[in-house]
């Protein structure tokens, strides 16, 4: 059986991780990177060289003419809808980044649209791939943790990330939706529990000064139906002096004990005089680059697992497989529960009420 045919939608920063993760697959016979495409024809012809592979700037005709099985869209938030409906038109499995969409109904569409032509939809919520957050889920799961009441969650990026990565589009994102949904996410994950209720307050004010319209910060607690409330703190607005570019853990408190996980910091340090920061710490559990031994570069973490996954996927249901022998992943439904939480997240900050997020 020949191995999946994928093509990559959007092949900016993150962009570049899907690639990777599709060429070194190729090594292993799992996979076949066939095809990017990305509305900049100069990045995507540069990468299409690098991979050696079709370039295209519209989804459309690369999903026309590629016989693909499967395509990733890694575009930026607002911009994932249309490209996934369009792989659920033509019949092609789609991984979408986080979040699925930023709205609900927008949600609903793809999950129908990919419901009705009977196509996986999975979306990259790659913290539910961290072996840290997998033994914490088991350990609550076991009941360790007897039942768990309240926690907490932090997720914050270095303030290059809005302000020089992507100023053009981080205006109508926000930390709520480039780094909350993914915490949003975990915590639905490892509490088996979805949102009822929330309330959040932001702030506008760093990212302003450099002529970026968004929050800086959003702190949000939501409630979820086993009972429990989480408190998320979420921002992009830490200096560029910290020693990485991600902030970010997350404990949980239960009548029987207690979780903490320094999701962040895993130990890796570096002090060196040229780099900037100079003390540097490292997330390796994220991603890590090893050789093979013909000298190929090796990319590996849960970053890569979340993403590999949609390709091993897809060889089961080539191979004959159903969607519903296919185990657990991240769903379309698991992206409407981050996305609705989310939404609710933006509805209280601009209302100022605690919201119910059945009616969203
Ligand atoms: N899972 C993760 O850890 C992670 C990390 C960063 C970003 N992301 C997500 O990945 C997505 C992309 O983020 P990024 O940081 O790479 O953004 P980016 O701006 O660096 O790259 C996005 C690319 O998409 C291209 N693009 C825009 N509209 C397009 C369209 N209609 N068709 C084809 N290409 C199009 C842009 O030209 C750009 O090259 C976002 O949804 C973001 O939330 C996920």
């Amino acid at each position: 059986m020949a191995p999946v045919r994928i093509g990559v939608v959007g092949v900016g920063t993150f962009g570049i991780n899907h690639l990777r993760c599709f060429q070194q697959m190729g090594y292993m016979g799992q996979a076949e990177l066939v095809a990017a495409c990305d509305v900049n024809k100069e990045l995507v012809q540069q990468r299409a060289q690098e991979f050696g592979i079709q370039a295209y700037t519209d989804h459309r005709e690369m999903l026309a003419k590629e016989q693909l099985d499967g395509i990733t869209v890694v575009t930026p938030d607002p911009f994932h809808h249309d490209i996934v409906m369009a792989a659920a038109e033509a019949g092609v499995h789609v991984l979408c980044e986080k979040p699925l969409d930023v709205t609900t109904e927008g949600c609903r569409e793809m999950i129908q649209a990919c419901d009705q032509a009977g196509v996986l939809l999975m979306v990259d919520f790659h913290k539910r791939y961290d072996e840290y957050h997998l033994a914490m889920r088991e350990k609550i799961q076991a009941g360790d943790l007897g039942q768990i009441q309240y926690g907490y969650a932090h997720m914050e990026d270095r303030i290059e990330v809005p302000r020089d990565w992507f100023p053009g589009w981080a205006t109508k994102s926000s930390p709520a939706w480039f780094l909350g949904v993914h915490f949003y996410d975990l915590a639905c994950f490892l509490l088996g529990a979805k949102g009822v209720r929330v309330w959040a307050t932001g702030q506008k004010s760093r990212l302003r000064e450099f002529g970026v319209d968004t929050w800086d910060s959003i702190s949000a607690k939501v409630t979820f139906d086993n009972g429990a409330t989480v408190a998320f703190d979420t921002s992009w607005i830490i200096p560029e002096g910290f020693e990485a570019t991600v902030n970010q853990g997350i404990r949980l408190v239960g009548t029987l004990g207690f979780l903490e996980c320094d999701s962040q910091d895993r130990g890796t340090r570096t002090a060196c005089t040229n780099d900037q920061p100079v003390q540097q710490t490292h997330n390796k559990s994220f991603l890590r680059m090893k050789k093979d031994k013909q000298g190929r570069e090796i990319w590996e973490g849960y970053g890569i697992d979340s993403i590999a996954d949609f390709a091993l996927n897809v060889n089961e249901l080539l191979a004959g497989k159903s969607l519903g022998d296919l185990g657990p992943y991240p769903s379309g439904e698991d992206g409407l529960e981050a996305t609705r939480i989310a939404a609710g997240v933006h509805q209280s900050l601009e209302t100022g009420e605690i919201i119910e997020l059945a009616k969203l």
